[in-house]
């Protein structure tokens, strides 16, 4: 059988991970500051990760959502305490586009209503309600595109108020750092506008913390870098650190009701038992500091490089625009210095996503390797 041929793949064959670094089958050593997409966050193969998923697996690894999961319970407390969340509720899934698909579901039903705004460069995903507020439409197929989707520009509140006077939106879902896009960000009175205004009409404020949450920014969540309380926050990539994993907090506002929403796989034993590992390394290794002291290091170096035009994101969710294609020069970083990089949209930027526990070496290395290339 063969598979289906939706992927351009690097030919690159990573067999063995450790930390930042990953290794082909011929023992060749390659930085990741990839991040496999923004996954990886306490590192490849961390020692804690691999112990307590190792022996969720002996214990017991899955059953359903029919019956107790006290590591649920767990995980709900122990992720109050480090987000600082602490009036929401906890739905766990598997990935991010089905978290926000729920997210999105969710505040229909609480709103019942049926429009979304989102934002031009936005990506949140390929399942229905989430591709369709995705911006390409390459992506979304006509059974998608029945969903009714405005994409405005992202810093213009105006178009939003206008967009929620016709009384019809159940959500405006924002990235506050975006990725896919190209790391663009907007001003904290935006973000505050955009609360003040889901209150005025009775809209649903869905943070996608997909690829920024997790400690990513600096902060657990980028939205807090703003002061604003979204309504939902969806989550995953790095809540597993490669165990698919994904989830939504709900604020009280918005009421359980029995199925509601549903899911097999989502919060299962071994998805429970990797999040809480990565809570746990988040907070014994203080990968939200070294997040931020990495991303202030990684500035300084990038001044000494005149062809990077914008040092653009937060905390560990960079990009460098440069002034032509970077195709050619990620390949010469990944073939000729061992060096995995992440693209964007945006044809001109690379983008960084390294796992949080990234040191100053490994910046070193890269910018050696990027000046040789330049
Ligand atoms: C912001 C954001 N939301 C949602 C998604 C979709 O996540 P997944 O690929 O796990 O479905 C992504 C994936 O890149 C993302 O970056």
């Amino acid at each position: 059988m063969k598979l289906f041929d939706v992927y351009p793949l690097f030919d690159v064959t990573p067999v063995r991970a450790k930390d930042v670094n990953v290794f082909d089958e011929n023992g060749v050593e390659y930085l990741d500051l990839y991040g496999g997409h923004a996954v990886i966050s306490i590192g490849h193969s961390h020692p804690t990760y691999v112990q307590n998923l190792s022996e969720q697996l002996n214990q017991i690894g899955f059953y359903s959502n029919a019956v107790k999961n006290p590591l649920q319970i767990q995980l709900a407390k122990k992720l109050a305490i480090a987000s600082n969340c602490n009036n929401y509720e906890l739905f766990m899934c598997s990935s991010g586009a089905e978290a926000n698909e729920n997210a999105l579901k969710l505040a229909s039903f609480h709103t019942n209503k049926p429009s979304i705004i989102a934002f031009e460069n936005s990506f949140h995903g390929r399942t229905s309600a989430a591709v369709a507020s995705t911006d390409n439409p390459k992506i979304v197929a006509p059974l998608n595109a029945q969903q009714d989707v405005q994409f405005l520009a992202l810093g213009d509140l105006k178009a939003v108020e206008t967009t929620l006077q016709k009384g019809n939106t159940c959500a405006i879902i924002i990235e506050c750092i975006q990725g896919v896009g190209g790391l663009d960000q907007s001003t904290t009175a935006f973000y505050q506008g955009l609360e003040t205004l889901c209150k005025t009409y009775g809209a649903v404020l869905i943070a996608d913390e997909v690829q920024s949450g997790f400690g990513r920014s600096g902060d657990f969540f980028a939205f807090q870098k703003h002061g604003i309380t979204p309504h939902i926050i969806s989550m995953a990539k790095g809540m597993g650190n490669g165990f698919p994993v994904g989830g939504i907090l709900i604020h009280p506002e918005i009421q359980a009701s029995y199925g509601l929403l549903g899911t097999t796989f989502g919060g299962n034993h071994l998805a429970c038992a990797a999040t809480l590992s990565v809570l746990e390394v988040l907070e014994t290794q203080n990968l939200m500091q070294n997040a931020q002291h990495m991303e202030i290091y990684f500035r300084e170096k990038a001044k000494e490089v005149p062809q990077i035009l914008q040092l653009k994101g937060r905390g560990l969710m960079l990009g460098l625009a440069f002034d032509f294609p970077v195709a050619e020069l990620r390949k010469a970083l990944l073939f000729k210095h061992k060096i995995f990089t992440g693209s964007s949209k945006n044809p001109n930027l690379i983008r960084i996503l390294p796992p949080l526990t990234i040191k100053k070496e490994h910046i070193d290395t890269f910018f050696n390797a990027l000046k040789q290339e330049l």
